[in-house]
């Protein structure tokens, strides 16, 4: 449970639902670094707590651990989300802010499992929005994706752009925006809220030390071309290669883990200053990138061959998309700076330094 105090009570307190996961691991780090204090909530479904030793070790600031609160639990529990809440108040340091990271996010998984899927993500984001507007906490960041844009009509994807997604986790997510532009409209409470609508995250902390470790098998290309590298999968199966782009295959927005961590403590930053509203932002790099391109980008930059195949495309994936994110850069004091070889060099070395992730 909640630590009797935290040494420093001056600093803010965030709540980071899922903050063991790969995103939510990299943005912990930033935001210790930054002087908050983090209750982190996680059910380790697809993530391992060793983590929190790397993000303390990284950190490098002396007894951390006064500062990181770690609380084995499911997002969908809400006498547990009460308590949490309870006994930071009655601690003295009330939970600030809650950056929400917690959810499921396999497309293809969530097409086999629905249930699961509005569960996990669409009521136990209400869930918590409820318990924070009864603990009077109304500024909250939630990860959502660009998957809610579905196939896009015009290229790049602007926040404006239609919403129509095309699988079962774009819609829990589409829906979960829907929840919070109800939200923001009561007057009477004074919510700040942002949505950051990410492309493509990839790559790992630059030491090596921190980076993407799915429990759940992975369906994103950078772990599976990682794993490929290393040998514990034979070859890399790319999706088609008969699509309308340049070489044949599919083409995203791929951004630097870093960079999205540091997105996080820009809106958090921008959140605490502001009076009430909600943002929709999206996070890319506003460069599209093709599977082939990442494919000899990785194997030049890491000196190795990634033996590939082409099978037929996947269902419900699209040709290109790649996001618009200048109402990014104007809104918040962020922008990305990692190039691709930085996202394929960081990944490989997380890999080749952990070749069984955290275990
Ligand atoms: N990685 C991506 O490509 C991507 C893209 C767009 C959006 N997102 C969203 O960003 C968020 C974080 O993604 P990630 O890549 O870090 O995923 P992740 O699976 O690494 O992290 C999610 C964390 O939430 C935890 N979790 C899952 N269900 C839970 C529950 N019921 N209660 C408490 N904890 C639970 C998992 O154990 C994990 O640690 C997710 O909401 C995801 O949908 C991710």
């Amino acid at each position: 449970m909640v630590r009797k105090s935290f040494t420093l009570t001056i600093m803010k307190t965030i709540l980071v639902t899922g903050g063991a996961g790969f995103i939510g691991s990299h943005t912990s780090l930033l935001l210790l670094k930054k002087g908050f204090n983090l209750i982190i909530l996680d059910s380790f479904l697809n993530s391992n707590p060793k983590v929190i030793e790397r993000i303390s070790e990284l950190s490098g600031i002396k007894n951390v651990q006064k500062r990181i609160e770690l609380i084995k639990g499911d997002i969908r529990d809400q006498k547990l989300l009460e308590r949490i809440f309870d006994f930071a108040k009655i601690n003295n340091n009330p939970i600030d802010a809650v950056i929400h990271f917690a959810g499921l996010k396999s497309v293809s998984d969530s097409l086999e499992n629905p249930f699961d899927y509005w569960e996990v993500n669409v009521l136990g984001t209400i869930k918590l929005l409820q318990v924070m507007e009864k603990n009077n906490c109304f500024t909250i960041i939630f990860s959502s994706s660009a998957t809610i844009y579905g196939v896009p009509k015009d290229l790049p994807l602007k926040e404006i752009s239609d919403i129509n997604p095309v699988n079962t986790y774009g819609e829990t997510k589409a829906a979960i925006e829907k929840i919070f532009r109800d939200v923001s409209k009561v007057k009477s409470k004074k919510w700040r809220m942002i949505t950051l609508r990410y492309f493509n995250p990839v790559g790992a902390h630059p030491t090596g030390k921190m980076g993407e470790d799915p429990l759940i098998e992975p369906n994103n290309l950078f772990p599976y071309i990682s794993q490929v590298a290393i040998g514990r999968k034979e070859k890399l199966r790319i999706f088609g290669n008969n699509w309308p782009t340049f070489d044949g295959t599919c083409i995203r927005d791929y951004i630097h883990i870093m960079d999205l961590a540091e997105s996080h403590i820009a809106s958090l930053e921008f959140l605490l200053k502001s009076s009430s509203l909600l943002l929709n932002l999206n996070i890319g790099t506003g460069i599209g990138r093709s599977v082939l391109e990442i494919v000899k980008t990785f194997e030049k930059v890491n000196n190795l061959v990634i033996p590939y195949s082409f099978v037929e495309r996947r269902e419900g994936d699209i040709a290109v998309n790649y996001a618009d994110n200048k109402k990014a850069l104007s809104f918040l004091n962020w922008r990305p700076i990692y190039t691709l070889e930085d996202m394929c060099r960081d990944s490989w070395k997380w890999q080749k330094m952990n070749p069984n992730g955290y275990k």
